[in-house]
């Protein structure tokens, strides 16, 4: 039999896997052989294994299939795909014919990372996945705008085109948010088929009452926003008891920069803007975790169900991560200022005509990475450091990692060309004592969401 290793496919197709194994929190190994298991026993496989369905598969992340609608609602699915990334969900994407004329597959694309579907018959596309996989291999179905022209369709059982042939082959829940016209939404017809879905089991969320997209309309039938229907999906997921992978785990995070005071009016600081840290916070309450987060002034909303404790200073940010242990894992993504001013003055440093520039003694702060990493009782049993760096970022971060005494360093290059410092993406290497992996450049949600996949595999046993 030919033999073929990881080692041997190209760089393009391997981050591409490595995503998808982040996604179902498996290994790169463990996702080809679920992906070849698959291609060799046909169509007809048993779909992939949701949350919950067999009880020694390391628990995938939870898979949304998000059905975007043709009405102008629809610019809002983009924002809703965010706000489910962020909570750890994976979501894959169809758009309808309709939609197309409101958002692009390109923008959906971009937001989900994965190839979004509108076809029922793709003959272009190579790896065609068919409308039968599609519903399969999602846990929960949300169609989101829901028109009224979908809806009277899924009352009717009607299958001509993806989506609707998605939704009648689903055996997932299936969550509808409908916009449409308030005219529309009372009609007798839509509300007869309003009846017949909630009798098939459908669940819904909205419609709001307010401003209609046509100017001077008001009423019923606005869809619910974004942040409505992710709750939503949330408290399904929840009470289905699908099992957090993080459930009954302390997750410590630190995030954002220090503030080290001169005098009582200005400070030394950095460009650090918090939201690596603070995207990981919520992907870690998403994920089930017990989560405090120490945070250095930022300008940044509090994560939802994530204890927040604020700090200026290194030293008060080493005695608030002190006083939040014990913790099974601690992330130390915050930008800590390495010296601080040894004298600060006590009032306004004054300019004074003809005398000297004042200068600044500094004196360094305590390093709370290696603090934690290296306590002889009471450390978390996964700790993992961030590496800044602007040049040679993995030999840097394999030096750092062995000098802080961490477990894991997720190296990053911010050279001000790279837009990572302060910016929405983010291009990481995680390095471990067994070497290093570089991950694809990705929005802070999905590296955060990638490294909950990875923590949540580690405290399964594998370390590395
Ligand atoms: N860190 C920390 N306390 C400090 C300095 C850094 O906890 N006083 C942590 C950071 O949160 C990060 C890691 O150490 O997880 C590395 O930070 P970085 O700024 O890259 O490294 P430094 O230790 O500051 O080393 P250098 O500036 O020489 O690269």
């Amino acid at each position: 039999m030919a033999s073929l290793t990881v080692r041997q496919i190209d760089e393009a197709l391997k981050q591409q896997l490595r995503l998808r194994a982040a996604h179902h929190g498996r290994s790169v190994e463990d996702e080809i052989r679920n992906i070849l298991r698959d291609a060799a026993s046909d169509t007809e496989t048993p779909p992939a294994p949701a949350p919950g369905r067999h009880a020694n598969e390391p628990a995938p992340v939870r898979r949304v299939l998000l059905i975007i609608g043709g009405g102008i609602a629809a610019y809002k699915s983009l924002d809703l795909i965010r706000r489910l990334k962020e909570r750890g969900i994976a979501v894959r994407c169809i758009l309808t014919k309709a939609a197309e004329e409101f958002i692009t597959p390109l923008s959906a694309g971009a937001i989900t990372g994965e190839r979004v579907f509108s076809d029922l018959f793709d003959p272009t596309h190579e790896f065609d996945v068919g409308h039968i996989r599609l519903a399969r291999e999602a846990d929960l179905i949300v169609v989101a705008p829901a028109t009224a022209d979908l809806m009277a369709k899924m009352a009717n059982g009607l299958a001509n085109d993806l989506a609707t042939a998605v939704l009648l082959a689903a055996k997932a829940k299936i969550v509808l948010a409908p916009a449409m016209n308030p005219a529309m939404w009372s009609h007798k017809a839509t509300q007869r088929n309003l009846a017949q879905l909630a009798a098939d089991g459908v669940t819904f969320i909205g419609p709001n009452s307010g401003e209609m997209a046509e100017s001077g309309e008001r009423g019923l039938g606005r869809m619910a926003e974004p942040l409505e229907i992710a709750a939503g999906v949330e408290r399904i997921f929840k009470a289905a008891g699908a099992p957090q992978p993080l459930q009954g785990k302390r997750v410590l995070i630190t995030a954002g920069p220090t503030h080290e005071p001169i005098d009582p009016v200005r400070y030394i600081a950095n460009r650090s803007s918090g939201k690596q840290g603070y995207a990981i916070a919520q992907a870690a309450a998403a994920a089930g975790a017990d989560v405090t987060l120490i945070s250095g002034p930022v300008n940044l909303p509090k994560p939802d169900g994530v204890k927040v404790v604020s700090v200026e200073t290194a030293r008060d940010m080493l005695e608030a991560v002190e006083r939040a242990l014990p913790a099974d894992v601690a992330i130390f993504a915050a930008a800590v200022a390495d010296w601080r001013v040894a004298n600060v003055g006590a009032q306004k440093i004054k300019k004074k005509a003809g005398s000297a520039t004042p200068e600044l003694s500094l004196t360094e702060n305590p390093d709370i990475l290696s603090t934690i990493a290296h306590r002889p009782s009471g450390r978390p049993s996964l700790v993992i450091g961030f590496a800044a760096e602007t040049e040679n970022v993995e030999a840097n971060a394999k030096a750092k990692l062995a000098r802080k005494g961490c477990d894991w360093i997720l190296a990053n290059d911010v050279s001000p060309d790279t837009g990572i410092m302060g910016g929405d993406n983010n291009t990481i290497t995680l390095v471990t004592i067994s070497g290093a992996e570089p991950w694809p450049p990705q929005s802070k949600e999905d590296a955060a969401t990638m490294l909950i996949a990875r923590i949540s595999a580690a405290l399964k046993g594998d370390k590395s």
